[in-house]
């Protein structure tokens, strides 16, 4: 069969048989299939969409593309579990997550993407550490889980390697927005890294990949479903991403923020929210707690008693990061050598969350084709929440660019996606929802 007929079938409004699929996922593992064809044929998916049953086999298909770890042979005395986000926009959480359900007993293997879209990538924004290994082989990846309690670390050639060059090609071509492409691509590398149980953070609002609260509870479901079926018992919380969360966007300055969050030093209220909700989500997922108000409890100690600080200091040393980073972040992240104010006047009323993870990627901290390289120490500080009021002595936000005239365009983006107002916004939940499988 010739790929061009897959292509032509979807393209058409029909469903993809098993041949279709496993054609479309070996071609992808193997690069048999060339990147304007897979290109192509997630395009017809993006327009056409999938049913349940396509997106379940595709989701398996590619899981199995690769290595599927196995922890059963591990001997550990904690849960695996762990969590994925469907994309936003100075979104760090796994970064504080991960230690902090690690500290209360979870063992996190967790396999993140790069950036997506106009969304940032925790791959990416670990790699802004010096010497973090995001691609380790799987004996480092198991014992770092091991004995840290959990590893961040990205796609390897071995895990998912389908989902990996689909990524990728999805990235560049505006096919991200499809819920059963989102559901096959997080789904198939949190099957390859052998969970338990998952909790995933559904982003909701004009800086996800879906806007509306509908879409957002139909991607919900997709993957639950989708998760059911592969045996990965899956939680869900949709989750408010209207405006950035915490006060930074970008790479080395979200791993700035979130090494003060873990010092306990600064927990601005949403991302601390979002934070605990998510993390208590896991010990309930992973059967730890039955009450998620302890759960959340329990999170917390994990960051005020310095336990989740002291794990993702151990584990960054363990995948050869700087031992000390936890301590001394601000000797070893990279800094973008101009560094400005945008200074407005009046309440941020609203914010255009996805002009804002765009105008990162012109400013060099997200790609615009294939495998560019990036420049992580880019980006926004001191971000300011809807609802601030902004005078000389608060700015919008403080821009890092590599130029002054690239500082200067970040600043026109940046005043573009916000709006002003003279009178305060009503309150946002940050939490939206939540949905057990
Ligand atoms: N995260 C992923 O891993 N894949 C997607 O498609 C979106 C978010």
């Amino acid at each position: 069969m010739l790929f061009t007929d897959v292509i032509q079938r979807k393209r058409d409004g029909s469903e993809l048989n098993d041949e279709d699929i496993a054609l479309f996922v070996n071609g992808l593992a193997d690069e048999s299939i060339a990147a304007e064809q897979v290109a192509a044929l997630a395009m017809a998916i993006y327009l056409n969409s999938m049913n349940f049953d396509e997106t379940s086999k595709l989701t398996i298909a590619m899981a199995n593309s690769g290595t599927v770890l196995d922890w059963s042979t591990e001997e550990l005395d904690g849960p695996v579990v762990d969590k994925h986000s469907t994309g936003g926009v100075g979104d760090k959480v796994s970064f504080l997550l991960a230690p902090i359900a690690a500290a209360c007993g979870c063992y996190v293997p967790m396999i993140s993407g790069r950036g997506l879209g106009h969304t940032g990538g925790t791959t990416d924004k670990a790699e802004s550490i010096p010497g973090y290994n995001t691609a380790p082989d799987f004996a480092t990846f198991k014992k770092v889980v091991k004995s840290a309690g959990c590893a961040i670390i990205g796609q390897t050639a071995d895990l998912a390697p389908a989902d990996r060059r689909l990524y990728a090609i999805r990235d560049v071509t505006a096919t991200v927005a499809s819920i059963p492409l989102i559901t096959a691509s997080i789904l198939s590398k949190k099957i390859a890294a052998g969970l338990g149980a998952l909790v995933m953070d559904v982003k909701s609002g004009n800086g996800a990949f879906m806007e509306s609260f509908e879409r957002s509870e139909a991607l919900a479901h997709s993957i639950i479903n989708t998760a059911a079926r592969a045996g990965v018992a899956t939680h869900a919380l949709i989750t408010d991403m209207n405006e950035i969360l915490g006060t930074t966007a970008g790479n080395a300055v979200e791993i700035a923020e979130s090494i003060r969050y873990l010092r306990n030093e600064q927990r601005e209220h949403r991302l601390d929210e979002v934070v605990i909700a998510l993390s208590a989500e896991m010990l309930v997922a992973g059967g730890i707690e039955s009450d998620r108000e302890v759960a959340k409890q329990k999170c917390d100690e994990a960051i005020t008693s310095g336990k989740a600080a002291q794990i993702f200091g151990r584990m960054t040393a363990a995948l050869g990061g700087p031992a000390d980073i936890v301590e001394n972040y601000d000797r070893y992240l990279p800094r973008a050598p101009v560094t400005r104010p945008v200074h407005a006047e009046g309440i941020v009323s609203a914010v255009d969350t996805f002009a804002v993870g765009n105008a990162i990627i012109e400013l060099g901290g997200g790609r615009r084709t294939v495998g560019e390289k990036l420049d992580l120490s880019v980006g926004f500080t001191d971000v300011a929440a809807i609802g601030t009021r902004l005078d000389a002595d608060r700015p919008l936000a403080v821009i890092h660019a590599a130029t002054e005239a690239d500082a200067e365009a970040a600043e026109r983006n940046l005043l573009a996606a916000c709006e002003l107002s003279d009178e305060p916004p009503g309150a946002r939940p940050v939490i939206c929802g939540i949905l057990e499988g």
